[in-house]
């Protein structure tokens, strides 16, 4: 018979081809009709007669047809200075949110679109002048891939996790030690997260005002680390250990808005993060059994949370300890996705059943995405798509992070 061993697999990877870098290193080009009509919202006029009176400001280039110039997105935010250094601030800078939430992607079930509506929403606010913090937390690194950076140190949101377990690892030798007991060991993985810290991991994107912490292939032994690290560590709670990472680096102060995408599944990497989160964000896809799969979903979420809390308070009462309290986020929010033909009845259906908790406008559905083209709508050239067709779905996607936005601002008063 035949064996199939890890070796063996080995051998066969090493005959794939490599994934292959993005192509674009600097971006895509934008054009005056883009920053005017959405970024930076005034006459193409105006922006042609400052730029001609302020020639440090970037100028652009003209396309190989001569006509409009085109900008790097990197240029824009020499632009969003200049214009909200002037008499409109308001109209070019954002309020700010205050301390940046911490806003995570649900809905365990496959293919909901939690990674595609993460990506639009991070896009448009940080084109919108927002300082946005993406964590990838789904080692398929689907959201790493659409918003490419340089690869960090670590395992990503695992080294955060990974920390936390170390530090209470230390903490409870220290009391070994003064017990005159022998220290439990440290593995590797939690050895090397020891010294990193949320900052480490996090890299800028091509687009100005977000950043990210990648998801590299590593992360893919991250259910079965956690639970390791669980089973040797009673008394640590993983779902603190975002939160706790986040502020001990500042990143509530740096950023706006911290957007943390989370794998298919409810495994012990999922719901680590889950737990962290100030609000979910559910998407639910504006198809006839999106809502039976959301509500799906968010059970499943509800008993995993109880499960987990169950076993907090025995594991403590084991100890003579008081279990922390039970789990609370700020809100849920579903946010309706793949808006095409028939969205005004989905909407209707959609509102009848989750009334306060759905978040209008949808984003609309982009055949691009689907075929599979662009990896987000932002990616796209409007050219490719003529300005017609265009500027609708533009007009849609920027609509739906308006809409998370003031929701954001409203949580915070
Ligand atoms: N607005 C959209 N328009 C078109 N296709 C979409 C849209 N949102 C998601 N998709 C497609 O649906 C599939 C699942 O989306 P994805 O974001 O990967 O879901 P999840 O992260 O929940 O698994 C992907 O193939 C994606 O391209
Ligand atoms: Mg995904």
């Amino acid at each position: 018979m035949p064996v199939f061993s890890p070796t063996a697999l080995v051998g066969l990877a090493a005959t794939c081809p490599e994934a292959t870098s993005p192509p674009n290193p600097q971006g895509r080009p934008i054009s005056i009709w883009e920053i005017t009509s959405w970024i930076l919202p005034m006459a193409p006029e105006h922006l042609r007669r400052v730029l001609a009176a302020e020639p440090t400001l970037p100028q652009g280039t003209a396309g190989a047809e001569g006509g409009t110039r085109w900008f790097q997105p990197s240029d824009l935010v020499a632009l969003r200075a200049h214009f909200a250094s002037g008499p409109r601030k308001a109209r070019y800078l954002p309020a700010r949110l205050g301390a940046a939430p911490l806003v995570v992607m649900t809905g365990p079930l496959g293919a909901m679109g939690r990674s595609s509506a993460l990506v639009h929403l991070a896009t448009a606010a940080a084109l919108s002048g927002h300082r946005v913090l993406v964590i990838d937390g789904d080692p398929g690194g689907d959201v790493s891939r659409a918003l490419p950076c340089a690869t960090p140190a670590g395992t990503g949101v695992l080294s955060l996790i990974a920390r936390s377990a170390a530090l209470h690892l230390r903490r409870l030798n220290e009391a070994r030690l003064e017990r005159g007991d022998a220290p439990q060991p440290m593995d590797e993985a939690l050895s090397a997260a020891l010294p990193l810290t949320a900052t480490d991991l996090i890299r800028p994107s091509l687009w100005p005002g977000l950043d990210v912490m990648a998801a590299p292939l590593a992360m893919m032994q991250g259910d079965r680390q956690i639970a390791g690290w669980r089973l040797g560590l009673r008394t640590w709670a993983p779902g603190q250990a975002l939160r706790q990472a986040i502020e001990e680096a500042g990143l509530r102060q740096r950023y706006d808005l911290i957007l943390c995408d989370t794998p298919r599944g409810l495994g012990p990497l999922a719901l680590a993060l889950l737990a962290s989160a100030d609000v979910l964000l559910a998407p639910l896809p504006l198809r006839d059994d999106g809502p039976a799969r959301l509500g799906a979903g968010l059970l499943a979420l509800a008993e995993a949370m109880t499960q987990l809390e169950a076993e907090a308070q025995t594991a403590a009462r084991a100890l003579g300890q008081v279990a922390a309290a039970g789990q609370s986020w700020q809100a849920l929010w579903v946010l309706p996705n793949r808006a095409g033909e028939d969205a005004a009845r989905q909407m209707a259906q959609a509102t009848a059943l989750l009334g306060e908790a759905l978040v209008p406008p949808p984003l609309p559905e982009v055949t691009a995405l689907a075929d599979g083209v662009a990896r987000q709508f932002y990616d796209l050239d409007y050219r490719k798509l003529g300005r017609l067709t265009y500027a609708p779905l533009r007009e849609a996607c920027d609509a739906a992070w308006r809409s998370v936005a003031e929701r954001l601002a409203a949580l915070e008063s």
